[in-house]
């Protein structure tokens, strides 16, 4: 694609699902390369422990739900009354207090982190490596958002040229099931740090990670009425809160297509659709010949089968530049660690990759199941029991430039390679996308490093790692082009809270 092309499609894309704030597009994510292989919390010295915890409790039968189920809208209207009311007491708390019981909030995560993970494992399908991170990815969020809360304090840095911040005075919370605690646990804080009253409705699939997590948020002192978890009965009661009036603004992360039906729902109201979305993402990372193939590759496998690619993060192509697309090892080394994954349900603590949410229609199905023009099976992916879930990972050579596969989000266990001769053009076949979530390089180079970091359009570019599992504060999630939607700070990043509110100098908006 030309470059006229991309800028052309990118406009088409921004204009099709809202506004990317310039800020997104000038701060993607730098690592110094070499600095970045093993900063995660996966890493978490933890783990073992947490593994021989699980091994107990995993089988326990999960405690009932206890959210209510809104069947009317006289009960939609009676939860956002509730938050609404309770809103004034909450905002006029001053932002140290709010901050301190944000603190306290993430102690209470962190002693439930066995409870959420058996939620997880019981309820998402994670495994204990997968749910283990997203425990402490909730518990940074609540310290990080905590700490931006005190920067709203009048005095305080954001302030200093004069302007006001007022809260949103009830934000709604619409996650994704496939992150299913620190997704909705990370709007809630954020909007509860602006000091905005909070309704959550979780996904349908995970309602009892998220019921536990805002648990905790209750027992470290966080009103009630202030942060209610629901459940709707039917779509249409789901749609009546989205668009409801007494709604300032809904945190979504979610499919695309979800994000521009929300913003339907809520056009035409005077302060915008208020949608703040971080949305769908078809990912890739670039391998040159400078790469060093073995983390190269450990890297790829995880960002494209950890949660059997079930993150809007994950990579979903490979683009291997020149030499590295004819290298006989590290194709070797690539089929190698797909096949030694060992595909099972959770619960039995040996898989390192779960099943996918339901038995996969549509995208995904095509993906697993289907061959495009030009293209190979290098590991032929199998459905692995009756359920339909179980899929063992699909591995696919000759992904053309511009087909299915290429440009298409699929959500699921499938990895296409493509090749490029030089980085430019793998550059392009990266960007050639309507998406811009993340983005890898495996390269030791550093001028190829510095050119791609200034080309490549997504809002995370991970150089050297693995491309997904953001970290809270060092790597601010989310990205540009169709993957967002509204003001556009990124999550766990310095304007994430203060996004949710107005900004006023003299009564005038800035
Ligand atoms: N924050 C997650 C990640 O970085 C995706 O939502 O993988």
């Amino acid at each position: 694609a030309s470059m006229a092309d991309q800028e052309a499609r990118f406009r088409a894309s921004v204009a099709a699902i809202g506004s990317v704030s310039a800020e997104r597009r000038r701060t993607p994510d730098r690592q110094p390369a070499g600095t970045s292989f093993d900063n995660t919390t996966d890493a978490d010295p933890a783990l073992p422990e947490v593994r021989a915890w699980a091994r107990e409790r995993v089988r326990a039968q999960p405690a009932p739900l206890t959210s209510p189920v809104l069947r009317t809208t006289a009960e939609v209207d009676a939860v956002v009354a509730r938050g609404r009311a309770a809103q004034p007491g909450w905002s006029t708390r001053p932002p140290a207090e709010r901050a301190a019981l944000l603190r306290r909030a993430a102690d209470e995560l962190e002693a439930r982190r066995g409870e959420l993970l058996t939620l997880m494992v019981a309820e998402g399908g994670k495994t204990i490596e997968q749910a283990d991170p997203e425990v402490s990815e909730a518990v940074d969020f609540a310290r990080y958002y905590a700490d931006r809360a005190l920067e709203l304090e009048p005095g305080a840095s954001l302030h200093t040229d004069g302007a006001r911040f007022t809260p949103h005075v009830l934000t709604l919370v619409t996650p994704p099931w496939n992150f299913p605690v620190a997704i909705p646990i990370g709007g809630v804080l954020a909007a509860l740090a602006a000091g905005s009253a909070v309704v959550i409705k979780p996904a349908p699939a995970v309602p009892g990670c998220t019921e536990t997590a805002v648990a905790a948020l209750h027992a470290a002192g966080v009103p009630g009425d202030v942060v209610q978890v629901v459940r709707a009965a039917e779509n249409e009661v789901g749609q009546g809160l989205v668009a409801h009036d007494g709604v300032d603004a809904v945190v979504l992360t979610g499919a695309a297509d979800t994000a521009e039906l929300f913003c339907s729902w809520r056009t035409g109201r005077p302060a915008g659709p208020r949608v703040l979305g971080e949305t769908s993402g078809k990912n890739a990372l670039v391998i040159t010949p400078a790469a060093d193939y073995d983390l190269a590759v450990a890297d790829l496998v995880k960002s494209a089968f950890g949660h059997s690619g079930q993150k809007c993060s994950a990579a979903s192509i490979a683009i291997l530049v020149g030499s590295a697309g004819r290298s006989e090892r590290l194709m070797r080394q690539l089929v190698d660690a797909v096949r030694s994954l060992r595909v099972g349900w959770p619960t039995g603590l040996a898989a390192t990759m779960g099943p996918v949410i339901e038995p996969p229609t549509g995208k995904l199905r095509r993906a697993l199941t289907t061959l495009e023009p030009g293209e190979h099976w290098l590991v032929e992916p199998r459905q692995l029991d009756g359920t339909g879930r179980l899929w063992s990972p699909g591995l696919k050579d000759g992904v053309a430039p511009g087909s299915f596969l290429h440009l298409t989000e699929c959500f699921g266990p499938v990895l296409g390679i493509m090749r490029a001769e030089t980085l430019e053009e793998a550059i392009e076949l990266q960007n050639a996308t309507a998406y811009g979530l993340t983005g890898g390089l495996h390269s030791l180079d550093e001028e190829e490093i510095d050119r791609w970091l200034e080309r490549v359009e997504v809002g995370n570019a991970y150089v050297n790692r693995h491309i997904t599992g953001a970290i809270v504060q060092r790597q601010s999630f989310g990205g540009w082009k169709s993957s967002a939607v509204g003001p556009g700070a990124k999550a766990g990043g310095p304007n994430y809270v203060a996004q949710l509110g107005e900004w006023a100098m003299d009564g005038l908006p800035v």
